[in-house]
């Protein structure tokens, strides 16, 4: 296993739509979803994309911490989780902000409107399906996630550029107020 160096906004793997992954089951596929896996904890982070480990293909790693889950029956949590040529439908109309961090835009947050209930599916590492509705936090990673592999980074659906700015910043006004 290994710790990846994760690329950074400006860089143009970010911004390019990935590749299909041809064989989910592949012995480097594997290790790079080992690799992912030990890079988002490292980070540590609740998702990561390949293309922000410099691999252009469509799979990410994610989880659900009991902790960051809302109050809503369809935030499930998750253990370290791979999904491999993910297809996602947002469910609903409506968006709701939602406060997002990326590994590939370190230091910084913003609030980005998400769709609340998504359904996904995609492969796992054994080339099963796996298909999922999911609500709340983990909707909202899902989603997140899912973008980078179109090449789209959050500040990218950012609806109000006030609320977007560092996290040591946000914090201390939160306190404040
Ligand atoms: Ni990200």
């Amino acid at each position: 296993m290994a710790i990846l160096k994760i690329a950074r906004m400006g860089h143009p793997v970010l911004i390019r739509r990935a590749e299909t992954v041809a064989d989910p089951t592949a012995p480097e596929i594997r290790r790079l979803a080992a690799d992912m896996m030990e890079t988002m904890e490292d980070a540590p982070g609740v998702g990561l994309a390949a293309p922000q480990v410099h691999e252009s293909l469509r799979l990410f790693v994610f989880r659900v911490p009991d902790g960051r889950r809302e109050q809503d029956p369809e935030d499930t949590p998750l253990g370290n989780s791979v999904l491999i040529n993910p297809e996602v439908e947002l469910l609903t109309e409506e968006r709701v902000l939602r406060w997002e961090g990326c590994l590939s835009i370190p230091g910084l947050r913003a609030a980005v409107p998400r769709a609340p209930r998504i359904r996904y599916a995609g492969f796992d590492l054994d080339g099963n399906r796996v298909e999922r509705i999911v609500g709340g936090f983990h909707a909202g990673v899902v989603q997140h996630e899912y973008d980078h592999l179109d090449g789209i980074l959050y500040p990218m659906r950012m609806s109000d550029f006030r609320l977007f700015g560092f996290t040591e910043e946000l914090t201390r006004a939160a306190g404040a107020a």
